[in-house]
């Protein structure tokens, strides 16, 4: 969603600022703006991608070694250039940009008409800045002071940055349940969405907590203080993040490049994890909560889209290794659907970007009940990480492509972990099999690497299915998520209709979808419900539906049934999705890149959902 980005220091800002939008392009907008501020505060701003906004101020004056940035993901107001970020105030002294939602925009902006003030845009965020400015001029204070009264009428969430011409030398920054990191450079300082356009100026960064205002001043030290006015003292943390993690290196799409870093971010999530030799699995985040799951009535997952597709495999893993009770729920729904939760509940909320806003609110709402809140987050400092009581990083490294796929297997590996760590503590696996499935784990990565060079076979199929207009995608208890997560890949690249069902679901409506027409993708692995699956995919070919399979090496049965076969390696039933998804997530990406959809930004979506 929205896209945040500032600057102050010696540099000129314009190129700093540039480079940081497109960096957060991944984030999904549809219009993009920049003020740049020296004797004159100046807005260039338009629909469309950040290389338009490059085109609009060619020979413009962009001087200025103060400015900030902004990327827009439309919620009140069509994606046009008036509705576009910066907002100015009335006098056009002080400038804004936004990430978020005010809900009671409606009640100030009439309160703000009354007083005089006119509205050029359709958005939330025209109102904060006239609201600021009313605020400087009827209690004649300064611009941060102003911002401090104003966060105090608004309801709803924002990470924004503010400049005014009075105060050449300032940036104000603030966040409530929108990101905000500040990266301190020498006598320089950024601001951002998130830590991608700081990496190559700086490693300290300060993540700004909700209610917090940042006063960032040339030459001066970072302050902060909250909407109440008590100041805190910034805390300095280091980023461990490197440039090369956020660039394509060398390949033509970051979701390609990412499906490819699957072996290396499968063991990363397991590294210093699953210990072979010793025959142990920890989990250093979580350990001093260790009893507590261990002595859980039950374990609810949290999450949404993809997270939550690696939530409900979570549940098999973990009720069948350790016997808790899982439930998975959908952020959006547990936050507003009064749940029955106690002291005893633990819930883990998946997240990549750590920003969801409704799996925020789900954690809020379980903590204000009592129970014990982890999280299972790719992106470290992130919002979730740090609201939840503990939890576990899933190490993917940076996840540019709006398309989940490396974040998904490696909560899938750290589910695992959990499920197995679990099942040791409370003995409910005999001593060989956890063995077993530890040796197994282990040569994932391996298998992953085997399965990345069925890729050309992959496109080929992609181009018989390119022009699809519905698709199926169907399995059976672990797989049954897969192919969940299979019709999600492929809707949301490639703008085909997907749906995933349990197979033996088919029965109940989907089938009469199936005609000639009609491809359905078969998760139809040789462990697990496999007899019952070839019965589906009979009765799919009966009705000459086309069948693409996903099927264990070496497996006849299928292979006289289907049309395609794409073979993985055997491994062992409840790891399976850890190598399903692989091709599902190439087959995707071959038929949006043959359909020319923007593969890395798809239409209409955005990576973080930071509104709900
Ligand atoms: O960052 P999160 O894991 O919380 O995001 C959840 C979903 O928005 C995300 O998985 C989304 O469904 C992806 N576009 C899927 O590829």
């Amino acid at each position: 969603m929205c896209g945040i980005v500032a600057y102050i220091g010696p540099r000129e800002a314009y190129p700093i600022l540039i480079k940081g939008l497109h960096r957060l392009e991944y984030r999904g907008y549809d219009s993009a703006g920049i003020c740049l501020l020296n004797d004159d505060i100046r807005v260039f701003k338009c629909k469309g991608k950040v290389s338009d906004l490059e085109a609009f101020v060619e020979g413009k004056n962009i001087s200025g070694n103060i400015g900030m940035a902004h990327t827009r993901w439309a919620t009140h107001g069509e994606p046009n250039t008036i509705n576009a970020h910066p907002h100015f105030s009335q006098n056009r002294t002080i400038a804004l940009i936004h990430n978020g939602i005010i809900e009671n925009y409606a009640v100030l902006r009439s309160e703000l008409k009354n007083r005089g003030y006119q509205f050029t845009s359709d958005t939330d965020t025209e109102v904060l800045v006239h609201l600021i400015e009313d605020i400087m001029i009827s209690e004649q204070v300064a611009v941060e002071e102003a911002v401090r009264v104003a966060l105090n009428q608004v309801i709803g969430a924002y990470a924004i940055v503010i400049l005014a011409k009075e105060f050449p030398d300032k940036i104000i920054a603030a966040r409530k349940g929108s990101p905000m990191v500040i990266g301190i450079g020498k006598g320089e300082f950024f601001v951002a969405s998130d830590a991608t356009p700081l990496i190559e100026y700086t490693n300290n960064v300060v993540y700004l907590n909700d209610e917090e205002i940042a006063i960032i001043e040339r030459g001066k030290e970072l302050k902060i203080k909250t909407i109440k006015n008590q100041s805190h003292s910034p805390y300095i943390q280091k980023l461990s993040m490197s440039l090369n993690e956020i660039e394509k290196g060398g390949f033509e799409h970051f979701m390609l490049k990412e499906i490819y870093e699957q072996p290396r971010s499968i063991f990363d999530s397991m590294r210093g994890r699953l210990h072979i030799d010793q025959g142990i699995v920890t989990l250093g985040g979580i350990r001093d909560y260790e009893q507590k799951i261990l002595n859980a009535k039950r374990i609810i997952i949290v999450a949404c889209g993809t997270s939550w597709h690696a939530g409900l495999v979570g549940e098999y893993l973990i009720e069948d290794l350790a016997r808790i009770p899982v439930e998975v729920e959908y952020s959006s729904e547990f936050r507003y659907r009064n749940p029955i939760l106690n002291e005893d509940d633990v819930v883990i909320a998946i997240s990549q970007s750590g920003e969801t806003a409704d799996t925020l609110a789900a954690i809020d709402l379980a903590k204000t009940k009592g129970a014990t809140v982890l999280g299972i987050c790719n992106v470290v400092g992130s919002s979730i990480a740090r609201a939840t009581h503990a939890g576990v990083y899933t190490h993917a490294g940076p996840e540019i492509g709006v398309a989940s796929t490396k974040a998904f297997t490696a909560q899938v590996a750290v589910l695992t972990l959990l499920g197995l760590l679990l099942a040791q503590k409370k003995g409910t696996l005999p001593n060989s099999e956890f063995h077993k499935l530890l040796l197994e784990l282990d040569s994932i990565p391996a298998k992953v690497e085997q399965i990345l060079l069925l890729n050309e076979k992959i496109r080929d199929i992609a181009t018989i299915y390119k022009d699809v207009k519905n698709s199926l995608y169907l399995g059976r208890g672990y797989n049954f998520p897969v192919a969940l997560e299979g019709a999600l890949k492929l809707k949301e690249i490639s703008y085909v209709h997907a749906e995933g069902y349990p197979a033996a679901e088919m029965k109940h409506g989907p089938i009469a979808l199936i005609d000639e027409h009609m491809p359905v993708v078969f998760i139809a692995t040789r462990r697990g419900i496999y007899e019952k699956v070839i019965s589906n995919i009979e009765e799919v070919k009966a009705r000459k539906g086309k069948i693409i399979a996903i099927v264990t090496e070496g497996d006849e049965s299928v292979k006289n049934l289907a049309d395609h076969c794409i073979e993985i390696p055997d491994t062992e039933e409840m790891l399976i999705p850890l190598l399903a998804t692989i091709p599902l997530q190439l087959l995707s990406y071959h038929i949006a890149v043959m359909r020319n959809c923007n593969v890395d930004q798809p239409r209409n979506l955005a990576k973080s959902v930071t509104v709900e």
